[in-house]
């Protein structure tokens, strides 16, 4: 038998595929492999450490904020402050950026996005959440306070992106741009090992994912989209699969494995969509774009899109590119 590969060990092994700096990219992608366990460890023991449960709160996007989300985010916030590695941090769950001037952290040239929990609505219940992020080269000098441009970066420049999703297992992805890998952890031994090498979105293209409940206010394409993935005589000759969380991470990884697409369209509810191009939608496409899929926004590519705000929202049609293809056929047909 093969000897198992450590998260830890194939980073270091594969540094090479790394844009710039490998030894700070490699520290950086360990603390948030670091803040990951943190995590999952809360996760788990959520329903028993009575942290289950809404705040009374609303984060800046309207949202209420779960328990987890606020935790999930001083974890990644504290984790990377105090390892050192990058000089700036923006989640969805903070209002604005946050520069770590007031430590060393100056002289690092990185700066993170992230999504700390996601699929809060699911914790409650039970349901697989996960954490998206995404990692930036900073624009303003090294030495000096981060900026906003620092985070107002189109998705083409991510120098790394990945998740992780807290299921019936715990599995960490991530790309440097060169594949996509993913790393089940084992809790026994406390690390992470090379689960799914080089993942790609297979041929089959056999599932559509989106909130059907939204139907009646999405675009006429959208529209048409979905009931040719119910036909008979669409690309497999049988009616897609519906399947749908409302995790996004866990219909990504999903899709991604089995073959499929994800919408979450513009809507006459949600002139935008619902979901953040930062935290979401970029990670999310770079992962997709590398796995051989495709990701727009129905018009334009997500990782060419020139964010104008931090907490911008997109739409996201997102999977096997011979269905995000269709969609974008159907668009054109039915504008
Ligand atoms: P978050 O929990 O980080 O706010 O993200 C929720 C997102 C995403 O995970 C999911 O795909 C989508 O919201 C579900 O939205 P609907 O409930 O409107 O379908
Ligand atoms: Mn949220
Ligand atoms: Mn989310
Ligand atoms: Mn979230």
């Amino acid at each position: 038998m093969e000897r198992p590969i450590t998260l830890g060990e194939y980073i270091v092994e594969n540094q090479k595929d790394f844009a710039y700096a490998k030894g700070e990219l490699t520290a950086l992608l360990s603390s948030i492999k670091l803040a990951g366990k943190v995590v999952n460890e809360k996760i788990n023991k959520a329903g028993l450490a009575n942290i289950i449960g809404k705040l009374d709160k609303e984060n800046v996007q309207g949202e209420i904020q779960a328990k987890l989300d606020i935790i999930a985010n001083d974890v990644f916030v504290d984790t990377l402050r105090n390892r050192g590695e990058i000089c700036g941090l923006a989640s969805e769950e903070m209002e604005s950026f946050i520069s770590f001037d007031e430590t060393i952290n100056l002289d690092s040239k990185y700066v993170v996005l992230i999504d700390p929990l996601d699929g809060s609505s699911n914790i409650d219940v039970n349901v697989t959440v996960g954490t998206i992020f995404s990692i930036y080269r900073r624009i303003s000098p090294v030495g000096s306070p981060v900026t906003l441009e620092d985070f107002l970066q189109p998705g083409i420049n991510q120098i790394a992106a990945g998740y992780l999703i807290y299921g019936s297992s715990t599995i960490l992805v991530y790309t440097v741009g060169n594949g996509v890998n993913g790393f089940t952890f084992n809790p026994g031994v406390g690390s992470f090992f090379l689960s799914h090498p080089n993942i790609k979105f297979p041929d089959t293209a056999e599932i559509y994912s989106v909130n059907e409940g939204n139907y009646e206010h999405f675009p006429k394409g959208i529209k048409k989209f979905i009931k040719w993935a119910q036909l008979t005589d669409n690309l497999q000759n049988t009616p897609l699969t519906a399947r749908y969380t409302g995790s996004l991470v866990a219909d990504i990884h999903r899709n991604m494995l089995l073959g499929g697409i994800y919408l979450y369209p513009q809507g006459s509810l949600s002139p935008n969509g619902k979901l953040r191009l930062l935290y979401e939608a970029n990670p999310i496409a770079f992962i997709t774009e590398q796995a051989g899929g495709k990701a727009v926004d129905g018009k334009n590519r997500i990782l060419e899109i020139l964010p104008k705000e931090l907490h911008q929202r997109s739409p996201l049609i997102c999977g096997s590119k011979k269905l995000v293809d269709r969609v974008e056929n159907f668009i054109d047909k039915f504008p």
